[in-house]
């Protein structure tokens, strides 16, 4: 009787055992595989629509009344990452291949509110993003390319966006930024996040 049930049990966990072992490594595959972006045949990237569900990093801002009247990148940068993105990089602290993160422009709509004086959040003004892909921008350092669907007149944003010189945007990004070619230096949420474990919900501290 006690064999008998041995003699069933054994092989069922070992189905059951190869059976979870593959869907583990198809979860692994799409996960690399998963992409926010497309690039149409033109070369150029199709302006993301959804970004706002996925993780918000931070908000640097520059308002023009600190900047000559003129910001380059006006005024407040809400900054947001493809959620599998975010999860790679909490697992191994580097950013994989299929990275995008998106900044969102919004204007300074007022200076005082309840709470007291300060910078307060008009109106969405502007779009840009980086992405890194090895398929699409071998040449570019750090394969990071850069966008803007930004309208300089104000208004509708455009539908795509032809990458940037190298110049324009990359060579700034690549001097400058703490964690190749991202600005993690101004995301605590990133800094919290670097390393801690696929599934492990960063702390409230991050230090630089
Ligand atoms: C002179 C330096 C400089 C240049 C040139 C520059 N950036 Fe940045 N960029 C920054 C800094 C600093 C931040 C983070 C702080 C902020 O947003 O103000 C940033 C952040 C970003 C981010 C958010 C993700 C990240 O990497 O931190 C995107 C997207 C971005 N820039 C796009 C662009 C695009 C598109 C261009 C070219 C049109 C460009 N940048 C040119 C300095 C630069």
């Amino acid at each position: 009787m006690k064999n008998k049930f041995l003699g069933l049990l054994v092989p069922l966990v070992l189905v059951f055992s190869l059976v979870s072992f593959n869907a583990f490594d198809r979860d692994e595959e799409e996960y690399q595989q998963a992409s926010f972006f497309k690039i149409d045949s033109k070369g150029e990237l199709v302006r993301p629509t959804n970004y706002r569900s996925w993780v918000y990093v931070g908000s640097p801002l520059t308002p023009n009344d600190l900047n000559n009247g003129k910001a380059a990148f006006p005024e407040f940068h809400n900054v947001y990452i493809d959620p599998v993105s975010y999860k790679h990089y909490k697992k191994t602290g580097k950013w994989r291949d299929g990275t995008i993160l998106i900044k969102e422009l919004v204007s300074v709509g007022g200076k005082a509110a309840a709470s007291g004086n300060g910078y307060f959040m008009g109106d969405f003004i502007g779009l840009e993003a980086t992405i890194k892909s090895k398929k699409h921008f071998s040449k570019e350092p750090g394969n990071w390319a850069y966008f803007s669907f930004t309208n300089p007149k104000g208004g509708t944003l455009a539908n795509t966006s032809k990458p940037f010189e190298t110049t324009q945007c990359n060579s700034c990004h690549n001097a400058n930024a703490a964690d190749d070619f991202v600005f993690t230096q101004h995301y605590p949420v990133l800094r919290a996040a670097k390393n801690v474990g696929e599934n492990t919900v960063p702390e409230n501290s991050g230090k630089r």
